[in-house]
């Protein structure tokens, strides 16, 4: 897919009213695919979003040996892996999208070692790869540090261990119980990560052969098997995709229905947004937001799953930056992720960042003008905040939003919206 260098233009004012249906997550299908790696022959993916990201792991899987086919009508993607998959990932890709690193576990696990440069900070904070590194070495691998890329090695193979994340980070945990799946005897990740696409991820690496229990719990165990075998398997849909529609309505005042949303996986986030004043329905494939008054303004601190996420901080300050009331965000996740706030200032939001809090206190509306994304879920929040400002609105690298969001110029103006790209 081209990504989009462009612009969203967006000229507020419209009530958001209608239908949407959720894809399947970014953060599932990209794990999904690295996955596969852990079986030669032919795995299947279905209801694979047709983002840039997507495009991007297919890009390195391709340079690892796989053969990769997008069906991109029926959003299926079939991986055919080979006997023995090359073992590096360079910088050129893992800069682009930071989940190639995902391909650290089954790689190990596979082949024996695995080369793939150290991702670095990005704009929402700096974000470590220590957690997966001591976790790899817990299970007998040796890793050091070399000229920018993360070399690690498990030539006799790896052996089960018991390792305790001091976070339970999302990234880790996958990398640990897709490296730890082929490994001698049993793993116990202790503070694992409880997120759904977790939970994803385990499901599919059941489907090939793989012995977990635990998943969605802190205590995840693995007992290694010899051999995994190719599967095929649904992408989950996504939630933050979900949720986004949900501020959406809620900043608009407007009605939207959300197939394929989960209410369960978003009951946190779906809480506030009752709190705010709107009404959450459950629908027969998905949830109902509906707002007829401006929204009261919600205290929110993010957490690790089931907390509040971090990917829909950016929505929240949003809804805040509109609502009635004062209100304080507290981000806990990663300490950069106020960076988009500064794109919201100059939208007129009234907005003080100190640390890791951010004291609000909402107008009535904002104030069209040009801001630019800097990342995918601040880009997002810029489009929905150019929906309740006055005037004109210009989101610019709007190549950021097409990383989470397919056809999100599309649906917006599906529901009532006015908003090209330019
Ligand atoms: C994933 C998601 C991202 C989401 C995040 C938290 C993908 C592609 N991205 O990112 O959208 O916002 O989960 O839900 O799935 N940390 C360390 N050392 C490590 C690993 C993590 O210090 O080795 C820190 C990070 O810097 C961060 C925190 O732990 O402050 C959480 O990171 P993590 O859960 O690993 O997030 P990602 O997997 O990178």
């Amino acid at each position: 897919m081209e990504s989009n260098k462009g612009s969203f233009r967006i000229t507020g004012g419209s009530r958001l009213v209608g239908q949407v249906t959720i894809s399947g997550a970014k953060n599932s299908a990209l794990k999904l695919m690295a996955a596969t790696l852990l079986a030669q022959g032919k795995s299947t993916i279905t209801n694979v979003p047709d983002i840039a990201d997507v495009h991007i792991m297919e890009e390195l899987l391709t340079r690892l040996g796989c053969v990769c086919s997008y069906d991109r009508e029926a959003k299926i993607l079939e991986i055919d892996v080979p006997a023995v998959p090359g073992h590096r990932a360079d910088y050129d890709l893992v800069r682009k999208m930071r989940a190639s690193i995902n391909v650290l576990g089954p790689l190990i696990a596979r082949v024996g070692e695995v080369e793939v440069a150290l991702p670095g900070g990005d704009a929402i904070g700096s974000r470590g790869i220590d957690f997966h590194i001591k976790g790899l070495t817990d299970l007998g691998a040796t890793a050091r540090s070399e000229h920018g890329f993360v070399i690690a090695t498990a030539p006799n193979g790896l052996t089960g261990a018991t390792i305790s994340l001091d976070f339970p980070s999302v990234g880790a945990t996958e990398n640990l119980m897709t490296a730890a799946v082929l490994a001698k005897g049993v793993t116990t990740i202790e503070n694992a990560a409880r997120e759904p696409d977790v939970v994803d991820l385990g499901e599919f690496l059941i489907s090939m052969g793989a012995k977990i229990e635990g998943l969605g719990s802190p205590n995840i165990k693995i007992t290694g098997v010899a051999k995994l075998n190719p599967t095929t398997h649904a992408t989950l849909p996504d939630r933050i995709v979900a949720g986004t529609w949900a501020f959406a309505a809620v900043m608009t005042q407007g009605d939207i229905t959300v197939h394929g949303g989960r209410i369960e996986h978003l009951e946190v986030p779906l809480d506030k947004i009752v709190e705010a004043g709107a009404v959450v329905t459950s629908t027969d494939d998905g949830f109902r937001v509906k707002m007829d008054r401006r929204p009261t303004a919600v205290d929110v601190a993010t957490l690790p799953y089931p907390g509040f996420p971090t990917d829909l901080q950016p929505f929240v300050i949003t809804m805040n930056s509109i609502a009635e009331g004062s209100s304080l965000v507290t981000e806990n996740v990663f300490e950069g992720r106020f960076m988009f706030v500064n794109e919201l200032q100059r939208l007129g939001a009234d907005i003080h960042v100190d640390g890791h809090h951010a004291s609000i206190t909402g107008k009535k509306e904002l104030s069209g003008a040009p801001v630019a994304a800097t990342d995918i879920r601040a880009g997002a929040g810029l489009v929905l905040a150019g929906l309740v400002s006055d005037g004109v609105t210009t989101v610019e690298d709007a190549f950021h939003i097409d990383r989470g969001y397919p056809g999100f110029a599309e649906s917006l103006r599906a529901l009532g919206a006015q908003v090209e790209l330019i």
